[in-house]
C-alpha cells in the first residue's frame, strides 16, 4: 500500500484590512494620491489597463510609476517595478518602506471576493521584484493594495504573497 505522505499547509496571505483610505495614516493617504496620480500617465495602449503605483523610501521620498506598454507586449513593464527601479537607481543607499499599487479599470466583471479577483496585487514578476528590494535593503516593505469597493488590504511584507521564494541567498 502507498505510504501516505504529510500535507503541509503554508499560511501565508496575512494582512490587515481596512475599511477606506480613511482609515490609514497620512502619509499611506499620501502615497494612494500619488499612486492615482500616477495611473493617469500610464502608457498602456494594447490592455487598456492604466496601472499606478507610488513607493515611500526610508528618507520620506515618494516615487511613482505607471505601467508602459510595448507593441511587442512581452516587454511592457508593471507599474509597480517602474517605480521600484526608478527608486533604487535614483536612490540607491535608500531602503523602500511601503509600496501601492492602485487601478481603476476592473473589468465589470470582476469578482467582489476579497481573494484574488476584487484587489488589485502585483503579479509574480513584480512581487519577485518586491522581494530583491527587502533583501537588499534587508528590510520588509508594507504593501498596500485596494479592491473594487475602496477597502484597503496590508501585508507587512512581500513574504506574505511569496511562498518558497527565491532569493540571492541560494546564489554563490
Ligand atoms: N500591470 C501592472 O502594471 N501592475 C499589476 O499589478 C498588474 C498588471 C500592468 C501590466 C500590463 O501593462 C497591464 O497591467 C495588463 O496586464
Amino acid at each position: 500500500m502507498k505510504k501516505k505522505q504529510k500535507q503541509i499547509q503554508i499560511q501565508t496571505e496575512k494582512y490587515t484590512k481596512y475599511k477606506s483610505l480613511n482609515d490609514l495614516s497620512d502619509i499611506e493617504k499620501q502615497l494612494f494620491d500619488v499612486a492615482f496620480a500616477k495611473m493617469q500617465d500610464a502608457y498602456a495602449p494594447y490592455s487598456n489597463f492604466h496601472v499606478g503605483s507610488a513607493v515611500l523610501l526610508k528618507n520620506g521620498v515618494i516615487i511613482g510609476g505607471s505601467n508602459q506598454e510595448n507593441a511587442s507586449y512581452g516587454l511592457s513593464m508593471c507599474a509597480e517595478r517602474t517605480a521600484l527601479f526608478n527608486a533604487g537607481s535614483n536612490f540607491p543607499t535608500t531602503e523602500v518602506e511601503k509600496l501601492v499599487v492602485v487601478t481603476k479599470n476592473f473589468n465589470e466583471n470582476t469578482s467582489q471576493d476579497e481573494k484574488a479577483e476584487g484587489v488589485l496585487a502585483p503579479c509574480g514578476a513584480c512581487r519577485q521584484v518586491i522581494l530583491e528590494y527587502e533583501n537588499r535593503f534587508q528590510n520588509d516593505i508594507k504593501i498596500l493594495l485596494m479592491d473594487t469597493k475602496g477597502r484597503i488590504y496590508k501585508f507587512n511584507s512581500v513574504k506574505q504573497m511569496l511562498p518558497f521564494a527565491f532569493g540571492g541567498y541560494f546564489l554563490k
